[in-house]
């Protein structure tokens, strides 16, 4: 069995569903549930024998080498985190935290256990360490992509945070042993994402006929990945990753941000006819130090391990779009409460102008 951190957020909850169904091997799930993991996420696999839930910290020690010892997972797929870069503008503390100390205490505790494994189940044990392109900071237009060679300049406290994390997961595996690989990865998009973040934040408001918030001039360029496609690269590191190496995925989907609220609002167009949701699009105050464009030079994970991109933006974008268009259900639950406070703090010319 393995071991996944995080498993009720986005990209956990994706990659739970995808790995049951794919490679059918049990998960266990790690996860704090905060503001952005929902067990509604994971609702399809209630009563599957292959999936259990315990909710809890990664930086409790005690706790992750109770689990360790009791469930002798053969790999921890590490998602757990403080994801959002705009609340680390507004609080950087909770992202050195969970970022940081918490995944300093998961290696620690993997370490611990990893050493009383016998020999073989030793060699076959991976800690993936999954992190994000934005470790490596900004590029200039026409700049040659990231490779995994790449200096790690971040901007943000979030990106910070996750640089560390990186660093303390290369320490662990050059210094103690531990066989870490770790991915770095491109913007997702797809299904059950938090309103927070681009997507789907404007699919919400462009349905509720909100202001859709442009930060600076949306020229900002990233490189899109579909969940489904980061999933098969994780299993595919997973597999065939060769250990202490690091490994970038991308989307092959570079968008500038206007291009992608012009694609979420055509198709909300098509669905919705009689509404142009692309008159809803305002340009506000730029986000401090926001990064220009990210790019993924993908040559290794394709070359290694034969791994590309199956989803192109278009269907995908389209196919997301659809999702939050049928699940407004799932849209409402995690809209409730808490998300109300954080929208209003961090769009007040918005709520100002309204
Ligand atoms: P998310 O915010 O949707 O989910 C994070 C999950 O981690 C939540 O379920 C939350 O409850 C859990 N969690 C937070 N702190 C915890 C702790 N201390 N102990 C246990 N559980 C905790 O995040 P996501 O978008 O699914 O991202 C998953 C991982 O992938 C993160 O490490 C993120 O940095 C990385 N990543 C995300 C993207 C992206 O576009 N979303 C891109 C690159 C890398
Ligand atoms: O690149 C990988 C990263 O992608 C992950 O590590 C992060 O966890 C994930 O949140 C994401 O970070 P971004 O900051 O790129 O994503 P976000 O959806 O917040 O913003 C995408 C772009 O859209 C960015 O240039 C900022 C802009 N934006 C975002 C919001 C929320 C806006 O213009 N308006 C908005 O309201």
């Amino acid at each position: 069995m393995i071991l996944v951190t995080g498993g009720c957020g986005f990209i956990g909850s994706a990659f739970i569903l995808d790995w049951l169904d794919q490679v059918r091997e049990p998960v266990l799930n790690l996860d704090l549930l905060t503001y952005a993991g929902h067990l509604g996420n994971l609702r399809d696999l209630d009563g599957n024998p292959a999936y259990r839930f315990v909710r809890g910290d990664i930086a409790d020690i005690d706790l992750v080498s109770r689990l360790l010892r009791e469930h002798r997972p053969r790999a921890i797929v590490h998602l757990a985190a403080e994801s959002h870069l705009d609340r680390s503008i507004a609080a950087p503390e909770p992202f050195i935290q969970a970022n940081v100390v918490g995944t300093c205490r998961l290696l620690q505790a993997a370490h611990d256990h990893w050493r009383t494994l016998p020999p073989t189940e030793a060699a076959a044990f991976r800690f993936l360490n999954v992190s994000t392109d934005e470790v490596f900071g900004s590029l200039e237009p026409g700049e040659a992509a990231f490779d995994e060679a790449h200096p790690h300049r971040p901007n943000s406290p979030y990106a910070a945070s996750k640089a560390a994390a990186d660093h303390f997961a290369r320490a662990w595996h050059r210094t103690f042993g531990l066989p870490v690989i770790t991915t770095n990865c491109s913007n997702n998009y797809g299904p059950r994402q938090f309103p927070e973040k681009l997507i789907p934040l404007m699919v919400h408001n462009a349905l509720a006929g909100q202001p859709l918030p442009v930060y600076g001039d949306g020229r900002q360029v990233r490189d899109w990945l579909h969940v489904v496609d980061h999933c098969s690269a994780l299993r595919a590191v997973l597999d065939r990753g060769r250990v202490g190496e690091t490994y970038n995925i991308g989307g092959r989907s570079e968008r500038t941000n206007l291009e992608v609220v012009h694609a979420i609002c055509k198709v909300l167009d098509e669905a919705r006819p009689g509404a142009h949701h692309a008159d809803l699009v305002r340009h506000v105050e730029d986000r401090p130090g926001h990064d220009r464009r990210y790019a993924i030079d993908d040559t290794r994970i394709a070359t290694e391990l034969g791994w590309r991109p199956a989803i192109a933006f278009e269907q995908g974008i389209r196919d997301t779009v659809h999702w939050y268009l049928t699940h407004a259900d799932w849209v409402a639950c995690v809209t409730s409460g808490a998300y109300r406070h954080w929208v209003e703090q961090q769009y007040p010319s918005i709520h100002a102008a309204a």
